[in-house]
């Protein structure tokens, strides 16, 4: 079986990859010191689709499991998350107890903030369901909106182990896989897999298992390798994966998280790599290639109608990366070699965004 081991000391863990591995949860949980409670966070539509699968599973290796179905939708609220700790209170949870996340993104953040703050940290297990979080699985952090902004409250936080079984991806709706194109997108810029991404993509869009799973892996290793680095995102290392973030975030809050977040990031993506070129870093070519995989990819390629400049330069005041007066924008100077900067002027974003309306 295919994985990757995320070194970080004694909370390391092993990603493992293989299609059918839901099948396989509770043998690969069972060698960890648990005391054999289970609690699944997911969404009613998930577990009608896995959850038998995952009950079976978990059952043949003696575990007891309940349920904790989210409300589902993009919106990550502490609301959501008070409602989680009451009902592993209830459970009586421990901190050898096991969350396992079943779902996108959403079921991601949420159950992955709640495990890391409840008795100050239960055992995560996270089993990606969406082509997004797959590709850009939680490996060392989760967070949670406010109505001032995206992903504003957070915690670094490692699981203890990852299942990525790609089949679950094959019957997701066109619309929800296609996010997740914008973040292998970006993770080739970081990588510098782009090349391969490129001749790939055409088996990649028509859901190959063996691409999606390769792509998925690549993804992840190159998130897992900044992260080891620089966990706690303090050395201008692991922001690298941000990249194309500052747009899509301050979007995703303008438009009250009504725009999914592969959507907004397929604009922000768009939009790093016009200021990459303007800023005298990435060839012309390179950024047309770029724009050419967004637009295959089929995600929006322009700012929704009515979004203006003076909103979303308010937005990227706000984002977790800038401080003082500061913008804070990651820039690409070639495939695989990114810089930050805090030097890009208010202009040069405004050109930006006229570019991208
Ligand atoms: N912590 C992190 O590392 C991290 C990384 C990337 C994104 N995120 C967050 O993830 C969120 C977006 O996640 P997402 O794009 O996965 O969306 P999502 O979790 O909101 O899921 C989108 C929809 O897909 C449905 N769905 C999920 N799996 C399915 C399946 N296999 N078949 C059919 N339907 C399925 C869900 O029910 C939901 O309706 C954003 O809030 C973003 O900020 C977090
Ligand atoms: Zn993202």
């Amino acid at each position: 079986m295919k994985k990757l081991k995320a070194n970080f000391q004694d909370r390391s863990y092993d990603i493992f990859y293989q299609l059918g591995l839901i099948d396989k949860t509770g043998t690969l949980i069972k060698p960890l010191k648990t005391d054999k409670k289970v609690v699944i966070v997911s969404e009613a539509n998930i577990k009608k689709l896995f959850g038998s699968k995952l009950e079976k599973s978990l059952k043949q290796s003696g575990f007891k499991f309940s349920w904790v179905l989210l409300r589902g939708g993009q919106e990550k609220t502490l609301a959501e998350i008070e409602r989680l700790y009451h009902l592993f209170a209830k459970q009586n949870l421990s901190r050898h107890s096991v969350v396992i996340s079943l779902g996108g993104g959403s079921v991601q953040d949420l159950a992955c903030f709640a495990a890391a703050t409840f008795k100050r940290g239960l055992k995560l297990v996270q089993i990606p369901t969406t082509l997004l979080i797959s590709s850009d699985v939680s490996i060392g952090g989760c967070a949670v909106d406010l109505p001032e902004g995206k992903s504003l409250v957070g915690t670094f936080y490692q699981p203890v182990l990852v299942i990525q079984d790609v089949a679950l991806l094959k019957g997701l709706p066109d619309i929800i896989y296609r996010d997740g194109l914008a973040e292998i997108i970006k993770y080739s810029i970081n990588a510098g897999f782009f090349d391969q991404l490129e001749k790939d993509f055409v088996k990649l869009i028509k859901r190959d298992l063996k691409v999606v799973e390769k792509y998925v892996y690549l993804s992840n290793k190159i998130k897992k390798e900044l992260t080891e680095q620089d966990e706690r995102d303090c050395h201008d290392i692991r922001i690298q994966v941000d990249l194309g973030h500052t747009i899509s975030h301050a979007l995703e809050a303008i438009m009250n998280y009504k725009i999914s977040h592969g959507q907004a990031l397929g604009i922000g993506l768009r939009g790093a790599v016009l200021l990459s070129e303007m800023s005298g870093g990435l060839s012309k070519t390179k950024r047309e290639r770029v724009e050419k995989l967004i637009v295959d990819s089929g995600l929006p390629y322009t700012l929704p109608k009515g979004v203006t400049y003076a909103e979303l330069i308010k937005h990227i005041k706000k984002d977790k990366k800038c401080y003082g007066n500061k913008l804070v924008f990651i820039l690409i100077k070639d495939f695989g070699q990114l810089t930050i900067t805090h030097k890009v002027h208010e202009n040069m974003v405004k050109k930006v965004i006229d570019l991208i309306k």
